[in-house]
């Protein structure tokens, strides 16, 4: 690797909504597919580039709410990939000391993707390097209402007083809440949209837009934006002033 990166000033928590895999088949004069297909390359070289330089949580946005309404037969290629996927990489994920998570609700996904996701996560439950986090069947929005309606009927039931409700409490009842917020989300193939992805975590994120279309995003360029995250100035509402004295 011949990027400059600080190791000491590495973002905890990056997630990546993967674009651009329809648009690079379609380039290449190819059903969508093959764009997915060669996506997993990149899932690959990108989970071994974070761990490689101690990221601790890589999100992953697999596939949202509203994937379900392209045609049948690509979100049942990309169920495929999934599977084919969980099999091919279990061992690079115990080699690596890499814990599978997923965030999302998985229960409706086909019941051989929900066989092999437990079965990973089970497996690799001890591993503490990283924790790679796929988002399947996610949607913040939905994930934030179901928090809503869980911490409601606490307050219903009296196990929890409104005045002691705060930022973790919804926190606490979210999909994520065992992880640390989202530092960086990096997005590519050119759009600058956060799609319904992480929105109450990512609130302090430094957001990464690159041209690059996802099948085409390598080990490289994950370093570039790593570098690029690390001359970002994080305020957090102070001023760059305050934030150079503490
Ligand atoms: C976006 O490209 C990509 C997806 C919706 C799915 C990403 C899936 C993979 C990379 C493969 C399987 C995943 C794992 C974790 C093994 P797009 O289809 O929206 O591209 P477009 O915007 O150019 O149409």
């Amino acid at each position: 690797m011949n990027i400059e990166l600080d190791k000491n000033r590495l973002p905890n928590h990056v997630a990546v909504i993967m674009d651009g895999n329809g648009r690079w088949a379609k380039q290449k004069g190819k059903l969508r597919v093959f764009g997915h297909k060669n996506g997993v390359h990149s899932v690959r070289e990108t989970i071994e580039a974070a761990a490689e330089i101690g990221i601790n949580v890589l999100t992953l946005y697999a596939f949202s709410t509203e994937n379900w309404k392209r045609p049948k037969t690509e979100v049942d290629a990309l169920m495929n990939l999934l599977v084919s996927s969980l099999e091919n990489e279990l061992e690079t994920l115990q080699k690596n000391n890499i814990r599978l998570n997923t965030i999302g609700n998985i229960t409706l996904l086909p019941l051989k993707a929900q066989k092999g996701l437990n079965k990973v996560m089970g497996l690799t439950i001890g591993n503490d390097r990283m924790v790679l986090n796929l988002a399947l069947n996610y949607g913040s929005r939905s994930e934030i209402l179901e928090a809503v309606k869980t911490i409601s009927k606490k307050v219903v039931n009296n196990e929890l007083e409104i005045e002691n409700i705060d930022e973790n409490t919804i926190n606490n009842h979210l999909y994520t809440f065992s992880l640390p917020d989202v530092d960086f989300l990096i997005r590519t193939s050119g759009e600058q949209r956060i799609s319904n992805f992480l929105l109450w975590q990512a609130a302090y994120a430094e957001l990464y837009f690159t041209n690059t279309l996802w099948p085409d995003f390598k080990k490289a360029d994950f370093y570039n934006a790593i570098a690029e995250f690390q001359n970002r100035e994080r305020r957090y509402g102070k001023t760059s002033e305050q934030i150079k004295t503490t």
